[in-house]
């Protein structure tokens, strides 16, 4: 599968079944993770068979079943941009799992950040964290604000590339599906920028991983 069928089928997942992660895939996932880290300074970790993180009454609430892995999106408080990285690189994790046959859902607020087993170095903040397993089913495809609500440029005048970047963009998950984000072209370069809100940032790194992936193009 390749990156842009994988936006396509990406949905969240919020039940998964008992299989575990094969080998094979905790060893690239884990390889995956270890490359984002270098690259970004993050310190995302893998937590595998810990149905603990998801044993409370928010992620019951929140329909989650059967969740025991998820990535935990650690970074130093210190780091700039530090929402937006953990969702770009996060989003990079996703899509990557999603071509491995794997589930996800971004978590920020349905999860016990007690009971999370990550390692949090004192100067360290977790984000939120990613479910990931087989899903019971593969999810839906969400609603989506219209395109002339989230990009300055009319359809008609979009360049091929940036026309795939921006239904990429629009296929991205964001908090609460809110996709406060808006796109624009200054001259060949695109640029996206998050609205006001909670967790708008984080969806800003995550909506900027999917425009790249399907364009080609970097954002700024
Ligand atoms: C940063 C972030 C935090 C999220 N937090 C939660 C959460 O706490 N609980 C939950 O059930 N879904 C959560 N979601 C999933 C969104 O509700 C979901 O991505 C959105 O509704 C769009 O649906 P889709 O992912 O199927 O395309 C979160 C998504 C993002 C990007």
């Amino acid at each position: 599968m390749d990156i842009k069928q994988a936006i396509i089928e990406r949905h969240s997942v919020r039940k998964y079944k008992d299989d575990p992660i094969p080998a094979e895939l905790v060893e690239k996932l884990g390889e995956l993770i270890r490359g984002c880290n270098e690259e970004s300074g993050l310190h995302m970790q893998l937590i595998l068979d810990d149905p603990g993180c998801f044993d409370t009454l928010l992620a019951h609430y929140g329909w989650f079943k059967g969740v025991r892995n998820y990535i935990a999106i650690v970074g130093k408080e210190t780091l700039p941009d530090l929402d937006e990285l953990g969702g770009y690189y996060g989003e990079k994790v996703v899509l990557e799992a999603q071509r491995m046959g794997l589930n996800t859902c971004w978590v920020a607020g349905t999860f016990s950040r007690e009971k999370c087993k990550a390692e949090i170095a004192p100067d360290e903040k977790l984000l939120c964290v990613i479910s990931i397993g087989f899903g019971e089913e593969a999810g839906k495809k969400h609603k989506s604000k219209s395109l002339s609500k989230l990009c300055a440029v009319p359809a008609e005048e979009m360049p091929v590339w940036f026309k795939n970047g921006v239904k990429a963009a629009l296929m991205a998950p964001t908090a609460m599906n809110q996709q406060k984000f808006y796109i624009e072209l200054s001259g060949d370069e695109p640029v996206i920028t998050a609205g006001k809100g909670p967790m708008t940032k984080i969806d800003l790194g995550i909506v900027k991983y999917n425009f790249e992936a399907a364009s080609g193009h970097k954002c700024k």
